[in-house]
């Protein structure tokens, strides 16, 4: 991996800042940038419609190309305009019953947690949220009990949660929801771009994602993916439009095949074109390559912060590329005071954002630090230095 090559691409890199939220939303290579801006142009030209036929073939690269980010065809990926579109066309397709349940953690996305609450508020569908063990990993025993005890219409889990380093062991649950059957829903909106991801070793028969995170795409993007078994029973989202379907009769239509079932026709191709190229860029660097450079990173940068004093708040035996602490007396106010002085970009995350999570660690919020491939370990020692010296 060539960081001097992977930095030069990076416009926004040239006035010295550490750029550290990239689980918030990254920086985009200019190779993504500029072909946004030059579709743009030629919409400008030629109109909207003209500019998609003339770049048909190119824009259906943006299938292949999440595809092979996470082994699967790219008959199984639908374009979405945000990991939260996407995971509600996915639960869209599931007709819930009153009286239905979803199994989920205690660390699910927000958005999603309040999604499952809304469906119960609306249709009095129960929630049922697994254990965690003492060493914060899913109780996987749990999970099998409660799949038994409740037959439940969707296991979904979040891959990495937002506010903490937690990977959870999706592989894990992937093969419980198998061997009882069970819908499995992936939330990877912080995993995908950061490590590598396999739908096939996960197992799932949905899985969301978005552009502009760890895949460092535009805002606006994200993809999801639906699996064969899922397309085969004819699972498509509650409300359709003429992308999903062929009609057919006055009061019929006819589902298309693939996965592109779950867009709506109109798009920003603009968008779908930059995304496709951050993929490729993701792809052409490797995912496992970028995994283990993170992973070098991220685990300098946390023992780091935590030799120098402060408190480190993830937990769980395999830990990702967001790291979430505090002073030790709980202080946020002068950790971000010193890290907006120093040009150090970062994210801070409320008790709302992740109310189980906090609760539970009984704190009121986290700094969150994200790095990516494009760091050096020199920004990591930077880094750490500054943060010494504020103390
Ligand atoms: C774990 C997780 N899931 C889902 C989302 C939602 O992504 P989007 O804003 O693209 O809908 C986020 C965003 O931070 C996230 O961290």
């Amino acid at each position: 991996m060539n960081t001097d090559k992977i930095r030069d691409d990076i416009k926004g890199l040239s006035d010295g800042k550490i750029f550290l939220n990239n689980a918030g939303s990254s920086l985009m290579p200019t190779a993504v940038v500029d072909s946004m801006i030059d579709y743009l142009h030629q919409e400008e030209q030629l109109g909207g419609y003209e500019v998609a036929n003339r770049n048909s073939e190119l824009l259906e690269q943006f299938y292949d190309e999440a595809a092979k980010l996470i082994n699967c065809k790219s008959s199984n990926i639908a374009f979405a305009t945000s990991a939260t579109e996407a995971f509600a066309k996915a639960l869209s397709s599931i007709i819930f019953k009153e009286g239905d349940v979803v199994i989920t953690t205690v660390d699910d996305y927000i958005s999603n947690q309040i999604t499952f609450i809304s469906l119960q508020k609306k249709l009095n569908v129960k929630i049922v949220r697994v254990k965690n063990l003492s060493d914060n990993e899913l109780d996987l025993e749990d999970l099998e009990n409660l799949i038994k005890e409740h037959n439940p219409k969707l296991v979904a889990v979040t891959h990495i949660p937002t506010n903490s380093g937690l990977i959870q062991n999706v592989e894990g649950v992937g093969k419980i929801c198998k061997q009882y059957d069970v819908l499995y829903l992936v939330d990877a909106c912080q995993s995908v771009g950061q490590m590598a991801v396999d739908v096939e070793k996960i197992g799932c028969d949905f899985l969301t994602a978005t552009g502009r995170k760890f895949m460092r795409g535009p805002r606006g993007t994200g993809f999801l993916y639906v699996s064969d078994r899922v397309l085969e029973q004819n699972y498509a989202p509650l409300l359709l439009d003429m992308r999903g379907a062929n009609w057919t009769e006055y009061n019929d239509y006819e589902l298309f095949k693939t996965a592109k079932r779950f867009e709506h026709w109109e798009i920003s191709y603009a968008s779908l074109l930059g995304f496709t190229e951050a993929l490729k860029y993701a792809n052409d660097i490797g995912l496992s390559n970028i995994e283990d450079y993170n992973r070098k990173l991220s685990e300098k940068l946390r023992k780091n912060i935590q030799n120098i004093g402060f408190k480190i708040w993830d937990q769980g035996n395999n830990l990702s590329s967001i790291i979430t602490f505090s002073g030790s007396d709980g202080d946020l106010e002068n950790i971000q005071k010193v890290l907006k002085e120093n040009n150090i970009f970062f994210s801070v995350a409320y008790k709302n954002s992740a109310l189980i999570d906090f609760t539970n660690k009984n704190i009121h919020g986290i700094v969150r630090l994200s790095p990516h491939y494009f760091n050096t370990l020199e920004e990591i020692e930077k880094v750490s230095e500054i943060l010494k010296n504020s103390l």
